[in-house]
Parts: structure tokens; C-alpha cells; sequence
């Protein structure tokens, strides 16, 4: 048996260490404002094709290229009127842009499309990290293909843990929900590809334009487009249903094996031993952050199902429903 990983707390020795393992090729699971990500260096397509075993990641998934500042993305991406008018609004954070490509970032990083997907994250670890490695760093999120995110080191080793070496410790991810992407080759019809805790209203008034979102409709014709838009992803191994609202009597009607997650703690919980709200207050910025990790701890548990109450629409309420009904959607 491999070594399991490492999990690695952010000094500068340490820092210093991760910096040249990606300089040499290697993974290193790095933390981020949205979820963990699983790094190498953008440039290194064998490097790259290692992200893609240690995940079990099929290779038509494109991976999000993560760089220190716009003279990196200029190095791998085409840039247009959108890009530094996005970039002041909300970079470094939680938005990823879908460009033309160069022909220094390699194929297997973009699933052979056209197009590189390029954030700047917030993280101050990562921000130091991309720069002591003078590298673009591809990452997608540091878990087992098609299982929830990480927001923890602890989530990562517990996924990762023996097909990866290295894990930086970053703390729990403050969104604790992925980037939104948006598709910016033309900067006059951005379209958005997933949402995330910047809406694309607001995306949408920086550019002075709409931004048009591909409807779940269209969703499995858009694989290619944007191939992590498939349903089934984000799945904890327990079925999962979803409700517009949990009530005491539907939560009496059911099983004491079947675990209600509620928007917000409801008055009724009382002492039941399986009901568990994400928002302790109902602010969609702390259920976004809790979603993630508490779908883990319940797919842990002794459930045979789960049933998760929608978010409100505003902050992250969007992007919370959104990875709720994917993760709901039946296993084929
Ligand atoms: O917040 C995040 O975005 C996190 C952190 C680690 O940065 N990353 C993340 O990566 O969620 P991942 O691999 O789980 O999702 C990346 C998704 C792909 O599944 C695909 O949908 C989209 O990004 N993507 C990547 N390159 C693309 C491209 N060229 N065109 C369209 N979509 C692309
Ligand atoms: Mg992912």
C-alpha cells in the first residue's frame, strides 16, 4: 500500500515544498475559496494526466486552469474587452471564464476543445503558492469523480487520501460551493455554464449585456460545451430527494432511517435524531458553506435516504438547488 497523503499546514518551509513537487510534475491538493482542488502544472500534460487518474476523471472532462494575475492568463488564454472588466469586479474569487485557448496549454487540460477555463482564486495560500511556482496551475475539485466536493483537507484524504502524496491545509473553503462559469468567447452573448455564488445578473451588468444560462434542457446536448454539467455528479452514495418545503408532518410520516436536511432550523425539530438544517440563522452564505460537508457526514450514516429542503433564491440559493437537484437526479 502507497503511503496515504500528507496533510500539510500552509508555513512558508512547507509552501516552499509543494511549490517544487508542482515544478517537478507532481499533485498537490491545494484549498481554495469555493472547494479543494487537485493541482499540477498547467504546461506538464503528463502532470495534468495525472490529476485525471487520481480522480478516476474521464478524459473529455476539461479541467479550470488557476492563475496568480492576468499576465498568466494573457500566456494561455486569449483575453477580450470581457476579461479585464470581469477581472476588477470579482477576481481574485469565485469566477471561472471560459476563452479561446493558446497553444501552450495542452490538450488533455482542455478535453481537446477549443477553449481553456481560467479563474484567479482568493485563497491566500493558493495565491502565494501559484506565485512562488511562477505557474498556472490546473485544478479541478480534489475528489473522486462524480462524488461531492471537498471542503476540507480532512474530505480530501478521506477521497484521495492513497492516490495522492500531498495535501495543503487551507481550512475549511469559505463558499463551499464550485465557481460559477461563464463563457465569455464573445464578450456580447456570455453564457453561463454553471452557477455559482456570483450570479449571472450580476456578471451580466459588469458586461452591460444579459448573460444567457443553458437550460437543464439542453443540458446533456451541452456535454461537450460544458461537460460538467452532467447530471449525476455531486452524488452522495444515499438516493436524495428534494422539496420545495419540509414540514413536521412529512418528517412524522417517514421512516427514522430516512434524514430531513431543512433550509433552516425549524421551530419542530425538537430533539428528532434525524433532522438537520444547514443554516442555523437561514443565510444562504452559511448553508453554501455547510451544504457540502454535511451531505458527506449524512451519506456516512446509518440513512437509507436523504431528503434536502430547496434553498431561497438570493446569494448562493441558486447555486445551493442547483448541485441539490444534480445530486438528486437518479443513478442510471
Ligand atoms: O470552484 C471551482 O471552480 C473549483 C476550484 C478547485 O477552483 N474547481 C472545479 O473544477 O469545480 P471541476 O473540475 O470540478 O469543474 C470544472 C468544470 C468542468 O467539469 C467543466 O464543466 C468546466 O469546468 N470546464 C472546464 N473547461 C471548460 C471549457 N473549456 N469549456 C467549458 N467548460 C469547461
Ligand atoms: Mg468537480
Amino acid at each position: 500500500m502507497k503511503t496515504p497523503a500528507r496533510i500539510h499546514k500552509g508555513t512558508p518551509g512547507n509552501l516552499r515544498r509543494l511549490a517544487q513537487v508542482l515544478r517537478r510534475g507532481g499533485l498537490v491538493a491545494v484549498p481554495t475559496e469555493t472547494v479543494y482542488g487537485l493541482a499540477a502544472n498547467a504546461l506538464d500534460a503528463k502532470a495534468c494526466r495525472r490529476i485525471f487518474r487520481a480522480k478516476r476523471r474521464p478524459a473529455n472532462d476539461p479541467l479550470i486552469v488557476h492563475v496568480a494575475d492576468l499576465r498568466m492568463l494573457a500566456m494561455i488564454a486569449e483575453t477580450n474587452e470581457a476579461v479585464p472588466r470581469l477581472a476588477r469586479a470579482f477576481w481574485p474569487g469565485p469566477l471561472t471564464l471560459v476563452l479561446n485557448r493558446r497553444a501552450v496549454i495542452p490538450d488533455v487540460v482542455t478535453a481537446g476543445l477549443p477553449s481553456v477555463a481560467v479563474r484567479m482564486p482568493a485563497h491566500p495560500l493558493l495565491r502565494r503558492l501559484l506565485r512562488l511556482c511562477g505557474l498556472p496551475l490546473a485544478a479541478p475539485s480534489a475528489n473522486p469523480f462524480g462524488y461531492i466536493s471537498p471542503t476540507t483537507a480532512r474530505h480530501v484524504q478521506d477521497g484521495l487520501g492513497s492516490s495522492i502524496a500531498h495535501i495543503l491545509d487551507g481550512g475549511p473553503c469559505r463558499h463551499g460551493l464550485e465557481s460559477t462559469i461563464v463563457d465569455v468567447r464573445d464578450p456580447q452573448r456570455p453564457v453561463l455554464l454553471r452557477p455559482g455564488v456570483i450570479h449571472a445578473a450580476e456578471i451580466g451588468r459588469v458586461l452591460g449585456v444579459p448573460v444567457r444560462a443553458l437550460s437543464r434542457r439542453r443540458t446533456a446536448g451541452a456535454l461537450i460545451l460544458a461537460p460538467g454539467l452532467i447530471d449525476r455528479h455531486y452524488s452522495p452514495q444515499r438516493p436524495l430527494r428534494t422539496h420545495r418545503r419540509i414540514s413536521a408532518a412529512m418528517v412524522a410520516r417517514s421512516g427514522s432511517d430516512e434524514a430531513w436536511i431543512c433550509f433552516r432550523r425549524p421551530e419542530w425539530a425538537g430533539r428528532a435524531n434525524n433532522v438537520f438544517w444547514l443554516s442555523a440563522r437561514g443565510g444562504t452564505h452559511e448553508a453554501g458553506r455547510r451544504l457540502f460537508a454535511l451531505l458527506r457526514r449524512l451519506d456516512h450514516g446509518p440513512w437509507i435516504r436523504l431528503h434536502a429542503e430547496l434553498a431561497p433564491p438570493d446569494g448562493p440559493g441558486m447555486a445551493i438547488n442547483d448541485r441539490l437537484l444534480r445530486a438528486a437526479t437518479r443513478r442510471g
